[in-house]
C-alpha cells in the first residue's frame, strides 16, 4: 500500500550550533517528519550525535522523530532512543546477525520499527522480516555523510521492494542525495517517504526551507503513478496525535 508523500528533512545537514532552532524552523517550514541520523564512527566512518541530543531537541517540535541508527551493535541502545523521544527507530540490516530480534525489541518499546539497506545489500535481506516492519529505508548513498550524489542503481531496488510490500502498511523511505530533481523518479519507483538533508537546509531562513520542502514535495507528487488507496486502511502516518512518546 502506497501512502501519501512524507518529507523528512535530515538534521545532519542543519547548523549544529543552533540545532534546536533549526528543528523548530524546519517544522514551521512544513517538514512532515524530522530525520535524525545517528552515527557511531564504527558502522559508518563518521560520528554525529546520540540519544541525549535527541532528548534535547524533542521539545522543539511535535513532529515525528524518524531516527536512523547507523550504529553497531544496535540492541544495547534501543531503549535510550525510545526514551529520548524517537517515534520510528530504524536499524541497518547489516548492523548485526539478529535483525528479527532487533525489530521485535523496537516494537516491544512501543515504537515503529524500520530497517535500512545499504546500496550493496539486496532486498532479499528483509524477505523474512516483512511482518516485523513499519518502514523500509533504502539508502541511495553509502551511509555516513550528507551532500553525496544519488545512486541511480537503487531505483530498481525501490521498485522491487514496493512490489514486496504488496498490501502491507509499510512505509518505503529513500535516503541520500534526494533533491527536487530526482524526487519524481524516486516516487515513481514506489517510495512514499523522502529524506532530504542538503536539499532542504539550503539557505538559512524558514522561507528558504519552506520553498525547498515544497519543491521536493511537488516533484514527488508529480512523479507518482496513481495508486488505488484504500481509505479504510491508510499506511502509517504518525502525526502529532498519533505520536508515541
Ligand atoms: C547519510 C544519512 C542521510 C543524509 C541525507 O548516511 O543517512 O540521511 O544525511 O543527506 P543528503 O540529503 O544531503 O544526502
Ligand atoms: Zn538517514
Amino acid at each position: 500500500m502506497t501512502g501519501e508523500i512524507i518529507i523528512a528533512p535530515s538534521i545532519l545537514a542543519a547548523d549544529f550550533a543552533r540545532l534546536g532552532e533549526e528543528v523548530a524552523a524546519v517544522d514551521t517550514a512544513g517538514a512532515d517528519w524530522i530525520h535524525c541520523d545517528v552515527m557511531d564512527g564504527h558502522f559508518v566512518p563518521n560520528i554525529s550525535f546520540g540519544a541525549d541530543v535527541i532528548k534535547a531537541i524533542r521539545p522543539m517540535t511535535t513532529k515525528v522523530f524518524d531516527v536512523h541508527l547507523m550504529i553497531a551493535p544496535t540492541d544495547l541502545y534501543l531503549e535510550a532512543f525510545a526514551k529520548a523521544g524517537a517515534d520510528v527507530i530504524t536499524v541497518h540490516a547489516e548492523a548485526g546477525p539478529h535483525l528479527d530480534r532487533s525489530l521485535q525489541a523496537i516494537r516491544a518499546l512501543g515504537k515503529k520499527a524500520g530497517v535500512s539497506l545499504c546500496p550493496s545489500t539486496p532486498e532479499s535481506a528483509i524477505e523474512y522480516v516483512l511482518d516485523r516492519l513499519d518502514l523500509i529505508l533504502v539508502m541511495t548513498v553509502n551511509p555516513g555523510f550528507g551532500g553525496q550524489s544519488f545512486l541511480d542503481s537503487q531505483l530498481e531496488k525501490i521498485r522491487r521492494i514496493r512490489s514486496m510490500i504488496g498490501d502491507r502498511t509499510i512505509r518505503l523511505e529513500v535516503d541520500g542525495g534526494v533533491t527536487r530533481d530526482n524526487a519524481a523518479a524516486v516516487a515513481a519507483a514506489g517510495a512514499d517517504t523522502l529524506v532530504a538533508g542538503s536539499a532542504v537546509f539550503r539557505g538559512k531562513s524558514v522561507a528558504e526551507y519552506t520553498a525547498n520542502i515544497e519543491a521536493i514535495r511537488v516533484a514527488a507528487e508529480t512523479g507518482r503513478v496513481p495508486k488505488r488507496q484504500d481509505k479504510a486502511v491508510q499506511p502509517m502516518r504518525l502525526g502529532e496525535a498519533a505520536r508515541t512518546r
